[in-house]
């Protein structure tokens, strides 16, 4: 590293996609378009999870943390794009950017718990359905739910804390539409060893493979159960009540894996990726769940009828 290119960095400056001038104002629209419908999309799922009884079973409860994840998640990684398509400032201060990727983490990070504490419902509707008001008794989803929150919030704190200690940088220019790890990894000529050292062993094994491995066994035992089952109509039944849950899992974990796992590619194709990830994939969930259920299909209809009706 050349001693005279090496600046303390007080803020950064964020490129979005200036880096293709002729896609910057569609995809900045379009980024604005599914930011909204994200948010509405879950404020309907969450009001139906909260008014309709019906919907009061843990598998909503948790959907319901899931729709509140799910807004804040991509609030922290759209806003300042969002911004910078309206005010045309794209410089970040220095906080701001860790305050940025911390939440973002946090969020990304509970997403898969809860996910898992999802598929772990699943797991015990199915393979151990007559214990299950014991096993997921409301005191026991609060404390999975509470738990989630907590742990995730405590787990990137080693992390984000180190990197929060990095202020010289090579260029405080990220190519990037967020305060995203590994753009800022990138250009800092502080020592990143431990820093990526903690992100790979806490990150890669805690944070994403734990869950994806419980979720995974979940699915090995729902799917051998199912299989017993001797009637195809009862079989049909029990897959249905988990393909909602099912779908989400697969779709976050082959973002997560085409984002992070494939050979590094160009970056222009990785900031798309990562906005797939930061603002299709929340957009998706309130979809999936609705439109693949009859729960909730049947709370939407009622509830239509009752704003009809008052109308
Ligand atoms: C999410 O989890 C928290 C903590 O357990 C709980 O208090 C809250 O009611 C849940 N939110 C929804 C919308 O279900």
């Amino acid at each position: 590293m050349n001693e005279r290119n090496k600046t303390v960095v007080t803020f950064f400056i964020l490129n979005g996609f200036s880096d293709i001038p002729e896609y910057e104002a569609p995809i900045s629209l379009l980024i604005v378009l599914v930011y909204l419908t994200t948010v509405v999309g879950n404020i309907v799922i969450l009001l139906l999870v909260c008014l309709d009884s019906h919907l009061h079973t843990p598998m909503y409860f948790f959907l319901g943390n899931l729709s509140v994840l799910d807004i804040c998640y991509t609030t922290v990684a759209l806003h300042k794009s969002i911004d910078m398509f309206i005010t045309r400032d794209n410089e970040v201060s220095f906080i701001d950017c860790m305050a940025q990727l911390y939440f973002f983490t946090w969020f990304g990070c509970n997403d898969l718990m809860l996910l898992t504490s999802m598929g772990y419902d699943r797991y015990v509707a199915i393979c151990k359905p007559l214990h299950f008001s014991t096993l997921m008794n409301g005191r026991v989803c609060a404390g999975l739910a509470t738990f989630c929150w907590v742990f995730s919030f405590l787990h990137i704190l080693p992390a984000v804390t180190l990197i929060s200690q990095f202020s010289c940088y090579s260029s405080n220019i990220i190519d990037h539409f967020f305060c995203d790890l590994l753009p800022l990894l990138e250009f800092s000529c502080s020592d990143t060893f431990i820093v990526k050292m903690v992100i790979f062993i806490d990150g890669g094994s805690l944070a994403v493979f734990t869950p994806f491995f419980l979720t995974f066994t979940s699915y090995v035992f729902i799917i051998a159960t199912i299989m017993k089952i001797k009637s195809s109509t009862g079989r049909r039944k029990a897959f249905y009540t988990c393909s909602s849950h099912l779908t989400s899992v697969l779709i976050l974990y082959a973002s997560i894996i085409s984002q992070y796992l494939t050979p590094s590619g160009t970056f222009m194709s990785s900031k798309l990726l990562s906005l797939f990830n930061s603002a299709v994939v929340p957009m998706l969930n309130p979809f999936i769940y609705s439109l693949r259920n009859k729960d909730v299909k049947s709370a939407i209809q009622k509830k239509l009828k009752n704003v009809m009706n008052i109308l």
